[in-house]
C-alpha cells in the first residue's frame, strides 16, 4: 500500500523544522576519527559519576522490579523534594529530564499565535519546542554574553505566554543576581509566566545568586526548572523537575506525561538528593578544572568565558568545526558553537584532572600547529 501525500498531513511548522541529530555512540566516533579512547567534554556531565548512595542503589537494584510500572507521578520523590526545597509535594512536577518538563510547560500555556521570549544564545530547547509546536520564539540578543532585560521586555506583547531565563546561562555561564531578577519580575508584571531554568544552580557558590524557589511567594508567575543530570550525575537516567505555585502546577499537570520517569531514575534521584559532600567535591573539581583551562587559554592568548558552572567557552582564531575534528582525532569531544550562533567558539565541559591536563595539551598542540612546524601541523597542514 502506498502512503498518501504524507507532507499534507504535517503542519507547516513541523515541515519547516529540522530534526536535531545527536552524536553517534563512542565506538562509532572512535572509528570515524581514529582515536583509541574518547573523552566526552560536550554535554556538561559530572565526571565523578553519581553520588555514592545513588551508585549503591543502582548496584543493588533487583531486576525483577522492572516488570512493574514506576510511581506514575513520582510520589515518594516529590515528597522528599518538597521537604528539601521547602514547598508542598503538589508544587513539584517531574519529567524525563528537564527537557520533557520544558515541553509540559509550553504545551500547558501556548497555542498557535502565541509566543515565547528568550535569548538568542541560550539553551536552544526552549526555542526548538516552541517552534515545532507552532509557537513563535522571539529571541533577544545577549548583551555582554548575558540575558538582556531591555531586549527581553521589548519583545514581550499580549501574546507572550512564557519568558525563559536560563540562570546561569548555558553556554555563557553568565547569571542574574537576585536584585536584577526581582527588578525584571517587577517590570514585566504578573501577566506572563517566567521560567527560570536553574539546571546549574547546584554549582553556584555566589551569595547573590538567586534561589528562584524562595521568590515564589512574591512572584507566583515564576516556574523554576532543575535537573539531576548535571550536579547529580544522573544524565543517563533522564530526570528533571519544575517547581511552581500550586495554581500553576495544577495547570501544568494536565499536560505532564504520567509514568515517564522510570523506576531507577526516581530511586537514584531520591538517594542522590542533597549529598553536600558530593556537591562540595564536584564544586572543587570544577573550580580546579576552570582554573587549568583559564591558565591554558591565557598562555595561548585565547579569550575564555569561565564561571562556577561545569563548562567554559573558548574563542578560537579558526573554525570551531575544524577544531572539533582535530580535537576528536586526539580523543577529546567538545561542543562546536557555530550552530548555537557563536561562530569560532567551542564549549568545553569540565572533566577530571587527568582529562583536563590532556585536553589542555591537545588544545595547545592544536593552536600551535597553525603557526609552527610541529608534527601535528605537518599532518593537518595549516588551517
Ligand atoms: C540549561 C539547561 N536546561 C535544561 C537542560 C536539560 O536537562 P535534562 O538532562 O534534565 O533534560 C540542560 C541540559 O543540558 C541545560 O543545559
Amino acid at each position: 500500500m502506498n502512503l498518501c501525500n504524507l507532507e499534507a498531513l504535517v503542519p507547516q511548522y513541523v515541515r519547516q523544522f529540522e530534526a536535531y541529530i545527536p552524536s553517534p555512540p563512542d565506538d562509532e566516533l572512535q572509528q570515524m576519527f581514529g582515536c583509541s579512547r574518547l573523552i566526552r567534554m560536550n554535554n556538561n556531565e559530572n565526571p565523578l559519576g553519581p553520588p555514592p548512595a545513588a551508585a549503591a542503589f543502582l548496584q543493588s537494584f533487583d531486576p525483577a522490579l522492572v516488570s512493574r510500572y514506576p510511581s506514575g507521578d513520582c510520589r515518594p520523590l516529590r515528597a522528599r523534594l518538597a521537604d528539601y526545597l521547602g514547598v508542598t509535594p503538589s508544587q513539584v512536577i517531574l519529567g524525563n529530564g528537564a527537557n520533557e518538563v520544558i515541553a509540559f510547560v509550553i504545551k500547558a500555556f501556548c497555542q498557535q499565535g502565541d509566543n515565547i521570549v528568550t535569548a538568542d544564545r541560550t539553551f536552544a530547547v526552549y526555542e526548538w519546542i516552541a517552534r515545532f509546536s507552532g509557537v513563535d520564539a522571539r529571541l533577544a540578543p545577549l548583551n555582554d554574553f548575558g540575558f538582556d532585560e531591555e531586549g527581553l521586555l521589548a519583545r514581550v506583547d499580549s501574546r507572550t505566554k512564557l519568558v525563559f531565563i536560563c540562570n546561569p546561562n548555558n553556554p555563557t555561564g553568565t547569571w542574574w543576581s537576585r536584585d536584577r531578577l526581582i527588578r525584571f519580575m517587577e517590570r514585566l508584571g504578573p501577566n506572563h509566566i517566567v521560567v527560570l531554568d536553574e539546571a546549574y544552580a547546584e554549582f553556584m557558590d555566589q551569595p547573590d545568586y538567586p534561589d528562584g524557589i524562595s521568590l515564589l511567594s512574591r512572584f507566583p508567575n515564576l516556574i523554576i526548572f532543575r535537573t539531576f543530570s548535571k550536579m547529580y550525575a544522573l544524565a543517563g537516567l533522564r530526570i528533571g523537575y519544575l517547581v511552581g505555585t500550586e495554581q500553576v502546577t495544577d495547570i501544568v499537570r494536565k499536560t505532564a506525561i504520567v509514568y515517564s520517569v522510570n523506576t531507577l531514575a526516581q530511586s537514584a534521584a531520591l538517594a542522590a538528593l542533597g549529598d553536600q559532600t558530593f556537591i562540595t567535591a564536584t564544586r572543587s573539581l570544577v573550580q580546579e578544572g576552570q582554573q587549568m583551562l583559564a591558565a591554558q587559554c591565557a598562555e595561548l592568548k585565547l579569550p575564555i568565558l569561565t564561571s562556577d558552572c561545569n563548562f567554559a567557552m573558548i574563542k578560537l582564531p579558526f573554525s570551531d568545526t575544524l577544531a572539533y575534528r582535530l580535537l576528536m582525532q586526539q580523543g577529546y569531544m567538545v561542543r562546536t558553537m557555530t550552530g548555537f550562533r557563536f561562530p569560532g567558539w567551542i564549549r568545553v565541559s569540565i572533566a577530571g584532572r587527568e582529562a583536563m591536563q590532556g585536553f589542555c595539551t591537545a588544545l595547545s598542540r592544536l593552536v600551535h600547529s597553525r603557526t609552527d612546524q610541529s608534527p601535528l601541523a605537518k599532518v593537518y597542514g595549516v588551517f
